[in-house]
C-alpha cells in the first residue's frame, strides 16, 4: 500500500481481490484502466457504496498485479453487479487485450467490519425522512412499482381513488431522500380494526439500506395509532427479500393462495402481525 494513502481495509468490511497477468507492452494501459482512478473505478463509482480501489504489483518474476476493490458490504457489491451487468461486461470486453490471465482470488469480509457496514446502511437511509404520501407523488410511485416485477401494479385511477377517499380509509407514506427524492412508499387500507398492506416498494437503486424496515415500522405505528388490531399482507412466495423483511418485522405466515399471481406465476403467502 502506498504511504499516505487511506487504508480502506482497516475501515471497510468487504473487499474483492483479483489477480492479473498483464500482456507485455500493455502495462501502462492496464494501470490506467485498473488503477484507483481508472475505467473500472469510474464504473464502480456509479454506486455510492463503492469505496475505492487499490492496485498493487509484484515485480519479482512474471509481472503480477492485484486489484482490491472496497465496498461497504457484500450485498452492496452484489447489487451493483445486478444493476450494471451490461456496462460491466462491456468494459470487461474492452479490457480483454490488456491481460493474459485473470483470476478472482476471492471476496473477503473484514473481521470486525460489521459495524461500519451497518452504520453506512443506516446513515444512507437515516439522511432521508418518511412523510405522508399525497396525490402529487402518484407519478413517482407508479414509476417505482413499474420497475419492480414483484410490486403490485395499479392504474393511475386506482392511485387517484386512494387519495380521493381521504386519509380515513388508508395510510400512505413515502420515504424521501435528499439525494434521489422519493425512494419508496407503502399504501395500506384500514377496514374495521384490520389493516391490509397493499403495496410496499423501494427503488431498486435504494434497496438494502434500511428503507423497507423503516417503512414497515412506520406502518405498524400508524396502524396501531388508528386502532387496528392486526396487519395482513400477501406476498409472492418467490419474493425472498420481502418475506425476510416481513418475518424480521414480526409477521408470521397465516395462509397460502395457490397460483394467485401471474407473469410470472407464483403462489401468494399470506402474512399477519397482531398489534
Ligand atoms: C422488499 C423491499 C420493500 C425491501 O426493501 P429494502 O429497503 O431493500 O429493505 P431493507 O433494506 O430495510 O432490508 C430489510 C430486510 O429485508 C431483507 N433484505 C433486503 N435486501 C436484501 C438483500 N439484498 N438480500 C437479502 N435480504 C435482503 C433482509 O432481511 C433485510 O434485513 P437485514 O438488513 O437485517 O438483513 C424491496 O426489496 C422491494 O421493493 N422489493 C420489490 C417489491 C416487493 O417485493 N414488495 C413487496 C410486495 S408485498
Amino acid at each position: 500500500m502506498k504511504p499516505g494513502k487511506k487504508n480502506h481495509a482497516l475501515e471497510f468490511p468487504f473487499i474483492v481481490v483479483w489477480e492479473f497477468r498483464v500482456r507485455s507492452g500493455r502495462r501502462r494501459a492496464f494501470e490506467k484502466a485498473y488503477g484507483p482512478e481508472g475505467d473500472w473505478a469510474r464504473l464502480f463509482r456509479r454506486d455510492q457504496e463503492y469505496l475505492g480501489t487499490e492496485l498493487i504489483v509484484n515485480e519479482e518474476g512474471p509481472l503480477r498485479y492485484l486489484t482490491l476493490d472496497f465496498w461497504t458490504s457484500r450485498r452492496a457489491h452484489r447489487r451493483f453487479l445486478k444493476h450494471h451487468q451490461a456496462a460491466y461486461e462491456r468494459l470487461n470486453g474492452q479490457c480483454e487485450l490488456l491481460t493474459l490471465k485473470e483470476k478472482l482470488i476471492g471476496e473477503f469480509d473484514h473481521l470486525g467490519g460489521k459495524p461500519a457496514c451497518a452504520q453506512t446502511r443506516k446513515s444512507h437511509a437515516g439522511t432521508g425522512k418518511l412523510r405522508p404520501a399525497t396525490a402529487s407523488d402518484i407519478p413517482r410511485m407508479m414509476a417505482l412499482e413499474r420497475n419492480l416485477v414483484s410490486a403490485a401494479r395499479w392504474s393511475e385511477a386506482t392511485y387517484r381513488g386512494i387519495f380521493a377517499q381521504g386519509s380515513r380509509a388508508s395510510i400512505a407514506c413515502v420515504a424521501e431522500s435528499p439525494v434521489c427524492g422519493v425512494a419508496g412508499f407503502f399504501i395500506a387500507r384500514l377496514t374495521g380494526d384490520e389493516c391490509d398492506l397493499e403495496n410496499l416498494v423501494v427503488d431498486a437503486e435504494q434497496q438494502s439500506r434500511g428503507w423497507g424496515k423503516r417503512l414497515i415500522d412506520e406502518l405498524v405505528s400508524q396502524a396501531r395509532a388508528r386502532g387496528a388490531k392486526c396487519i395482513n399482507l400477501e406476498v409472492r412466495e418467490s419474493s425472498r427479500w420481502a418475506r425476510s423483511l416481513y418475518e424480521k418485522s414480526g409477521f408470521a405466515v397465516s395462509g397460502r393462495r395457490r397460483s394467485y399471481y401471474r407473469n410470472p406465476p407464483d403462489d401468494a403467502l399470506l402474512y399477519r402481525r397482531e398489534l
